[in-house]
């Protein structure tokens, strides 16, 4: 039996000082109700990463910071682009790997995700791999083996120490940012089929995630009814109460679980 993990990706969303101040009153609702089974991170913009990390550590807030993106190689000439050794400088532990937002809007193959996990991972970043189908693949039925194909083409040749700092996160594309959550079922089916493709890639006890649209009101049923590890949360993470609300909801099913 694990702990949840609960991401807040906020994209590109808060300044540094709108982000210290997230924190901040993050910090304030952990020290009036600590989370005994759920680990919480946030994925804040490059920009705000230090101001972010330093909060964190000054205040010893109870939880994490990752990057929404990395570049594969460790340095060179790369205009705009940021390294793996440059986050870990920083503190940061996580990093997400192949957001959908990334592979549509930048060209992110699924080649690039797989030399990007492969890179971050060989340097010492928890990746976690976003994987998700579009509509019209769900609508064609052809979303367990879209799915699926992108698990292989990602997991494949990653080592034993690099499959231990690996998380997937299931967001199907339809429900990103449009309020449309997936049904309970249909979360439960393929994060179950995502757990059978990682174990017979030898990703045994991996977590998997949920992602899209995720809010303070449906949290609970997908925690408790979807299979789920824990959530990938974008809109619903910029605000302190709404984000909390949401850890909580894992919280509840976790304590109960460990019962
Ligand atoms: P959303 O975003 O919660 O705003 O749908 C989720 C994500 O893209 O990670």
């Amino acid at each position: 039996m694990g702990r949840a993990l609960v991401m807040g990706n906020w994209k590109m969303n808060l300044d540094y000082v709108e982000a210290v101040h997230l924190v901040q009153q993050l910090g304030v609702l952990a020290s009036s109700r600590p989370l005994e089974h759920v680990d919480i991170a946030v994925v804040p913009p490059f920009v705000d990463l230090r101001s972010v990390t330093s909060v964190v550590e000054s205040e010893r807030v109870p939880l994490t910071v990752g990057a929404q993106h990395v570049h594969p190689l460790e340095s060179g000439a790369h205009t705009g682009e940021i390294s793996a050794p440059m986050l870990r400088r920083l503190g940061v532990t996580w990093v997400l790997v192949g957001h959908s937002e990334r592979r549509q809007m930048y060209a992110m193959t699924d080649e690039v995700v797989a030399q990007t996990l492969q890179s971050a991972t060989r340097q010492g970043l928890a990746g976690v791999l976003c994987v998700g189908e579009a509509l019209e693949v769900r609508e064609s039925g052809r979303h367990l083996g879209v799915v699926a194909d992108q698990l292989r083409s990602a997991l494949e040749g990653l080592n034993e120490a690099q499959r231990e700092l690996v998380t997937i996160a299931y967001e199907p594309i339809w429900a990103i940012g449009t309020g449309l959550t997936a049904a309970t079922p249909q979360v439960r089916e393929m994060t179950e089929q995502i757990r059978v493709v990682a174990q017979s890639l030898s990703l045994a006890d991996v977590r998997v995630l949920y992602g899209g649209s995720v809010n303070a009101d449906n949290a609970a049923s997908l925690v408790n009814e979807g299979s789920l590890d824990g959530f990938l949360v974008g809109g619903a993470s910029l605000k302190a109460e709404s984000f909390w609300a949401i850890c909580e909801a894992a919280e509840d099913c976790y304590s109960g679980r460990a019962k």
